[in-house]
């Protein structure tokens, strides 16, 4: 039986912020936000059954469900309604949903006035622990994903795993697939841990890579940045894209740590017992390690080696004797071997 709350600091100076996680934590939510906000509008979307008391006057807007309207004209229709109801600088956002509700929200917030406080509300897995922490928020272009936004510090988020139980099943497996990378970027047994605990210390570990690594500055090879936190991504990224999203992202993630763990083995960076682990974590989480038929190798090669602009040879984030690192400079017959022994064409 878990009931108490977990509280994980964010270390970022005067930017600094806490995450309560835990059943019930959205009653923690008024004392997040800034004493001097006497007006919070709330950013949902229709459909999200979950509700806060900010604890003063409100106000909720909604926004339309989809990666399509996370855009421009989405944040200009909600910076308008602030600008009509008359809020301040003082006043504040509370962001009620997935990571497109937390991304437009938080990119409004970050643009309204040339900046007013926002509280993230995440109530899906991927939100919770991954897109409502670490202040990165933006909107897609119809030239590319996340092409405009800023990192903009949340004054605090609330994750009450209460939400969960009305997400569906196939975005809770999508958190999941995050979560599963987690399972290898931390020497702790997340597996033995209750919900609480195991969510709190994957936003831990996001935490981490963000108080090293705020803006994204340190190269991408540097382990100490937001680098690691690709793991099982670089395959991830090209399933998504080559099977034109049938796999969502969270799938094609878990996909991508089971090739992952393939390549750091035949590197002899892990053993085949390591591999096998791999693969249970992502069985715990009833997701499939298996490459959907029919991919190609090649088209797999070429979208891999867009993602990570490489000059010399492919960048991969692999695990190993000591932890999950970037690895630079794998040649094509290496990845392309592993590739089609994991079931490419
Ligand atoms: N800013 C970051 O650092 C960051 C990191 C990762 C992902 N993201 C972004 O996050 C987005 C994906 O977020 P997502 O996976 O949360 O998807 P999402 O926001 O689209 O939410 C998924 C669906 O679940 C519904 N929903 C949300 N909470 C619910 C609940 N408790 N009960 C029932 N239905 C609920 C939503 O309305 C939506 O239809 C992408 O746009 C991605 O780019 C941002
Ligand atoms: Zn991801």
């Amino acid at each position: 039986m878990e009931t108490a709350w977990r509280t994980v600091p964010v270390r970022l100076g005067d930017r600094a912020y806490d995450v309560v996680v835990g059943h019930g934590a959205r009653s923690a939510l008024e004392g997040l936000i800034p004493a001097s906000a006497r007006r919070v509008a709330v950013v949902t979307q229709d459909g999200i059954p979950f509700s806060v008391d900010p604890g003063r006057e409100h106000r909720v807007f909604t926004i339309p469900a989809g990666e399509v309207h996370k855009t421009m004209a989405t944040v200009e229709g909600l910076v308008r309604q602030f600008a009509a109801w008359g809020m301040t600088r003082a006043d504040c956002v509370v962001a009620v949903g997935g990571g497109i509700v937390t991304d437009v929200a938080g990119f409004a917030a970050a643009s309204f006035l040339r900046g007013i406080a926002v509280v993230h509300v995440p109530t899906t897995l991927l939100g919770m622990i991954d897109a409502a922490i670490g202040g990165k928020c933006g909107v897609n272009l119809p030239e590319g994903k996340n092409l405009v936004g800023a990192f903009w510090q949340p004054s605090g988020v609330v994750c009450d795993l209460n939400a969960l139980t009305t997400l569906p099943e196939r975005e809770l497996r999508c958190g999941n697939g995050e979560m599963a990378k987690y399972h290898f970027l931390t020497s702790l047994d997340l597996a033995a841990m209750a919900l609480t605990d195991r969510v709190a210390a994957c936003v831990q570990i996001k935490a981490t890579a963000v108080e090293g690594d705020e803006r994204e500055t340190i190269s991408s090879d540097n382990s100490a940045g937001r680098a690691v936190l690709n793991y099982g991504h670089t395959l991830g990224h090209a399933i998504e894209i080559a099977t034109d999203h049938r796999l969502l992202h969270g799938e094609a993630v878990a996909v991508g740590l089971a090739f992952a763990a393939r390549l750091g083995q035949s590197l002899g960076r892990i053993d085949a017992d390591r591999v096998a682990l791999h693969d249970a974590v992502l069985a715990d989480y009833e997701l499939s390690a298996g490459l959907p038929e029919g991919l190609a190798a090649d088209d797999l090669m070429a979208l891999m080696r867009r993602d990570k602009k490489a000059i010399n040879g492919l960048t991969f984030v692999l695990d190993g004797p000591v932890g999950v690192q970037v690895v630079r400079g794998l040649t094509d017959d290496v990845v392309r071997g592993v590739l089609q022994d994991f079931g490419a064409r």
